[in-house]
């Protein structure tokens, strides 16, 4: 199995577009404040909506803010995480130095970027009794998808969760209800730098055929 950036398929075989986007949605985290199209956003969120969900429940809700004063809202509840990010103290080596740096740089222009999508989901499933578990598999099969999306449509995303140091002063702004929760927040607008492949281990490393096997 090859784990290599660039899928290879067997000769002949022209490697989807689909599948080349998917090797290309990384973190996009410096965005340029010019508007995003309105068409454009729904198509992410539409995006959103055709993932796979129990039941086909469509436990997923979003909230997505546009209006310059509602982002500087939610950017006026970041304090906290920036000083979360900021009492972590040394990072282990550069590459995290580097995405810390870049994560600090986001929380603190998030009122910057031209649109935030709240991926959120409702505690409804299943009826009888609701499991967290079903809640969160909505938010990321739809967040997935978004993240995807964006980078077809040549915009840039990052899924985060930079909501949870100030989770309630978010919740208040966004005005939800008690039963709807927060899942990811994801930053959108036309990227800032060049979209590039996102490493990942190679498959070697985290598949085990037929079954476990142990240091393979
Ligand atoms: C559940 C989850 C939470 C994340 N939270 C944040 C976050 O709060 N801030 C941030 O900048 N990136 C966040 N990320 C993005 C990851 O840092 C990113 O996906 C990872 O470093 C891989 O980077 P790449 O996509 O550029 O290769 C989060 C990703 C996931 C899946």
């Amino acid at each position: 199995m090859t784990g290599a950036d660039v899928l290879d398929f067997p000769d002949g075989v022209a490697l989807s577009e689909t599948l080349r986007m998917m090797g290309q949605a990384r973190a996009m985290r410096r965005l340029r404040p010019d508007p995003v199209p309105d068409e454009l956003v729904r198509a992410l969120v539409w995006a959103g909506t055709r993932a796979a969900s129990p039941n086909n429940t469509q436990l997923w809700r979003f909230v997505v803010v546009r209006e310059a004063e509602q982002r500087a809202a939610i950017g006026g509840t970041m304090e906290e995480f920036l000083s979360w990010i900021d009492a972590l103290g040394e990072p282990a080596d550069e590459h995290d130095a580097h995405i810390r740096a870049e994560a600090r740089h986001l929380v603190a222009n998030v009122a910057q970027a031209p649109v935030l999508i709240f991926v959120c989901a409702e505690h409804a499933y299943p009826e009888r009794g609701p499991d967290p578990r079903y809640l969160w598999s909505v938010v990321n099969t739809a967040s997935q998808n978004i993240l995807v999306a964006a980078r077809a449509l040549g915009l840039g995303a990052t899924l985060t969760m930079m909501q949870v140091r100030n989770e309630q002063s978010v919740r208040e702004v966004l005005g939800l209800p008690e039963n709807v929760q927060i899942g990811t927040m994801i930053p959108v607008g036309w990227p800032d730098r060049a979209f590039g492949p996102a490493r990942r281990l190679p498959l070697d490393d985290v598949v085990h055929l037929e079954r476990w096997q142990e240091g393979s």
